[in-house]
């Protein structure tokens, strides 16, 4: 069947919002498809390359970043705090594993949120769920609630000038080598991980100062003062994601121009619907969510109707179980894919599983359990011979208290309150994120 950037009209499609007025939503599709692309199709042909790397085990996945961004925490501190925070992530991987570490962020159009109910009710009043800042507003109001096709506007134009912070810092100096103290964020420094940091910060700086003596310097070397920040979401606002379809003039290939990488995800990924229809037609790499209630037959469709020609690098399958539920479930599906002999990049996303209520009545995630998918993932992956290629993880470089638990910062149910701050689901903090990132560096060493 023939593909173009708006076939998936003709397919069935879930957890779209209801525009009232069809006639701006068309101005608004039509307006953004004269916009700039955010990124170029060579970007994502790099990056493609780069994860086919981390699914052979020769380099790693890092992927984080908010839940769903918002347009009223749009501020340059926090999009720093989260790009300094990859950068120390980086490192302790990068040195623990010696290998490259791929970093992508979930950032510049992380906007768009399905969600388990079309309504929300309170006290007797039932209005469209919140949907994420780029489709309605967050506010318990009919007014705040009312889709807007104008937001997707809001949200490229916030993208674009997110992912232009995001190239300046990586280009302009702030990824130097030679500062990866300065990367250490002011609430860390006091903590005993933030040490921990300071000492392994202090072991990159004795071999770059061995690397000057040898005449390798960040001048004449870029590789040292410079790094790539790619960008990612999920693809499910259809509308935003079409009008930013671009035709790749030197292959001929289409490129969803929106992110460098884009994934489906757990509620959209049916075969027969209109997401796998738009995603089978883009060339970026692209991911998909897998969680408890995929089948073994049907993963392996849907790697077919995704990665026909089986290229490698093209297919992130980002496996979402939760710690009860991985054992159970997750072995069987990568037994199959190994016997199949599907190219595929493995990553682990111990968030999205692990969402509980605590006690004190907040949405939260506890670090035991994120950690317990983690360490689980892996040693399934030793088991079986294949690879476990990265980490997919909701996380901010601020001192929020949205998950629980950690031996650095130790969150009660009853702390949550104080600096619980996200706009979706809990996130790890920068303390909690590092001190995964220093655990998980042996874990991936015991995995070899
Ligand atoms: C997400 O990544 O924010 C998300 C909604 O995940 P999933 O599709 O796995 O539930
Ligand atoms: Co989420």
């Amino acid at each position: 069947m023939t593909w173009t950037p708006s076939s998936w009209r003709n397919f069935p499609i879930k957890q779209q919002p209801t525009y009232q007025d069809q006639t701006l939503l068309k101005e608004v599709e039509a307006t953004l498809s004269t916009y700039p692309p955010l990124i170029f199709a060579g970007e994502a042909r790099k990056l493609k390359e780069k994860l086919a790397a981390a699914g052979r085990g020769e380099a790693f996945l890092l992927q984080g970043g908010d839940c769903a961004e918002s347009f009223s925490d749009f501020n340059a501190k926090n999009i720093k705090n989260l790009f300094k925070l990859m950068l120390q992530m980086n490192m302790v991987l990068m040195y623990s594993t010696g290998k490259p570490i791929v970093k992508v962020g979930r950032i510049a159009g992380q906007f768009a949120k399905p969600r388990s109910s079309d309504f929300e009710e309170i006290n007797g009043v039932k209005l469209p769920s919140y949907r994420g800042d780029i489709i309605n507003g967050m506010e318990f109001t009919e007014e705040a609630r009312m889709p807007n096709p104008e937001n997707m506007i809001k949200a490229y134009n916030q993208s674009s000038s997110t992912l232009n912070l995001l190239r300046a810092f990586s280009r302009g100096g702030l990824a130097d080598l030679n500062k990866v103290h300065q990367w250490n964020l002011e609430f860390i420094k006091d903590n005993p991980l933030g040490k921990k940091y300071d000492e392994l910060s202090d072991k990159i700086d004795h071999s770059m100062k061995f690397m000057a003596a040898c005449g390798l310097t960040s001048d004449i070397m870029p590789q040292l003062h410079q790094t790539t920040l790619y960008t990612s979401h999920e693809a499910l606002l259809l509308n935003y994601e079409e009008a930013l379809t671009r035709r790749d003039t030197e292959t001929g290939d289409y490129y969803d121009c929106s992110a460098h990488m884009l994934w489906i995800g757990d509620r959209t990924r049916d075969l027969s619907e209109a997401h796998i229809e738009y995603f089978r037609g883009i060339s970026n790499p692209i991911g998909c969510k897998v969680g408890p209630s995929m089948g073994e037959d049907e993963l392996i469709e849907l790697i077919d109707a995704l990665n026909p020609e089986n290229e490698e690098g093209r297919l992130n399958l980002i496996v979402r179980m939760g710690a009860s539920k991985i054992q159970e479930y997750f072995p069987k599906l990568l037994q199959k894919v190994k016997d199949s002999g599907r190219n595929v990049v493995w990553s682990c996303d111990p968030m999205h599983g692990n969402v509980e209520k605590s006690s004190s009545g907040f949405k939260t995630r506890d670090f035991d359990n994120i950690l317990s998918e983690v360490e689980q993932f892996f040693a399934i992956h030793k088991q079986m011979g294949t690879v476990g290629a990265g980490i997919h993880l909701e996380m901010t470089g601020n001192d929020v208290t949205e998950c629980t638990g950690s031996t650095s910062c130790a969150i009660t149910a009853e702390g949550l309150a104080s600096r619980y701050h996200t706009q979706c689901d809990p996130r790890l903090n920068a303390l909690q994120a590092l001190e995964l990132s220093f655990i998980l560096s042996d874990t991936i060493k015991d995995a070899e």
